[in-house]
């Protein structure tokens, strides 16, 4: 049997976050800077890199990968990557290979994800409404990613859609979410804002706590309790009138890190072991240092798991932001 990461709270390491890059053709206002710079090529990981070391992860117990940016798909080549993952998926080795994407570019890829292994997407689309759309990804097509949720649906692939709650700006269209994605058999999760990257005033008066996002939607919607679970944090509800389920994902107001079961690589080979946390490990010098010894990386991916902390310090309370990260989400993909 695999080896297991196993980190100081006794907490099994079972899924693992990569992003594969920090470009992304959205800009949402609370996650990426409206300017930004990005990454010359050599600071990040070779696709063949990213293969070895997810490859590495798989061999010590990792049973989930999800692959994120910025925005995966915008990642030059980043189907062969796919593939290359896909043969663990066919080995029985890997439980779950998925992606977290903006949609925009669904209609290239998603006959190729599915060929691949991928059976699930999620993609972000906090509003239905092609005004606010622009507004909040700065100047993304709402129609064009519509048409890329179309091809994963015709595709085959199961979609769950990632809705930040946010007051004064989609708060008036949770119903209306409910209702669409019920209508096409997608899962709706909600996500309450945490405070990284760039924190303007404006963020802490959008954070929307989700217990009030839940009891709007029990004024309109049937809610009642369902256990299905996907290996994250959501917390799921089942809507009687459309069968369809909500998730919600409480980081600030029901924390679940004592149940974390996940760390983070990003683009440069960078190892988070708390997306709340600024603590990292440096794998990409580990792994150049070592082109063939695999012994090394394991004895590096060990001790940064030995260093994952119990959990974020995430905290709007009497307004004041507490456990603040300075990264973007961008960085390590949420
Ligand atoms: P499923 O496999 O569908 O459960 O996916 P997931 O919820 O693990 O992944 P997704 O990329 O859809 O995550 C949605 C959002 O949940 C992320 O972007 C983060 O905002 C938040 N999130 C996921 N994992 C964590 C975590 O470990 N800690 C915190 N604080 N937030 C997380
Ligand atoms: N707080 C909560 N969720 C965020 N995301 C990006 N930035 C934040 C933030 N500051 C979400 C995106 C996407 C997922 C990858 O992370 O909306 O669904
Ligand atoms: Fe895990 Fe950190 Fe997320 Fe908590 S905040 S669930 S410890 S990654």
């Amino acid at each position: 049997t695999a080896p297991q990461l196993t980190d100081p709270f006794a907490r099994e390491i079972s899924y693992l976050r990569v992003s594969v890059t920090d470009r992304c053709d959205f800009r949402c206002a609370y996650c990426m800077a409206e300017h930004m710079s990005f990454l010359p090529k050599k600071e990040l990981l070779s696709l063949e890199e990213l293969d070895r070391l997810c490859t590495q992860f798989v061999e010590l117990g990792v049973r989930k990968l999800r692959i994120t940016g910025g925005e995966p798909l915008v990642r030059r080549g980043i189907m062969g990557f796919f593939n290359a993952m896909g043969r663990h998926l066919e080995s029985g080795a890997l439980e779950e290979l998925t992606l977290t994407t903006n949609g925009s570019q669904l209609r290239r890829h998603a006959a190729d994800l599915f060929a691949a292994g991928v059976r699930r997407v999620n993609v972000s689309l906090d509003t239905l409404d092609e005004a606010k759309f622009a507004e909040i990804t700065r100047w993304g097509r709402l129609a064009q990613v519509l048409d890329g949720i179309d091809a994963a649906q015709e595709a085959g692939l199961k979609i769950k859609i990632n809705a930040v709650a946010l007051k004064g700006f989609n708060d008036v269209e949770v119903h209306r979410m409910v209702e669409w994605c019920g209508a096409r058999g997608f899962d709706l999760t909600f996500i309450e804002v945490m405070p990284m990257g760039e924190m303007d005033a404006d963020r802490l008066d959008q954070y929307w706590p989700l217990d009030a996002v839940r009891a709007e939607l029990a004024t309109r919607w049937r809610l009642s309790e369902s256990a299905h679970r996907t290996g994250g944090p959501a917390r799921y509800m089942r809507v009687e009138e459309t069968g369809g389920r909500i998730g919600f994902i409480t980081p600030l107001t029901h924390n679940f890190c004592e149940s974390c079961n996940r760390v983070r690589l990003t683009c440069t080979g960078q190892l988070y072991m708390c997306l709340g946390q600024d603590d990292d490990a440096d794998l990409r010098a580990v792994l150049r240092a070592n082109p063939t010894d695999n012994a090394a990386l394991e004895a590096a991916i060990r001790e940064a798991i030995s260093r994952k902390p119990k959990g974020h310090d995430f905290d709007y309370s009497r307004r004041e932001v507490r456990g603040e990260v300075s990264r973007h989400m961008s960085v390590t993909g949420g």
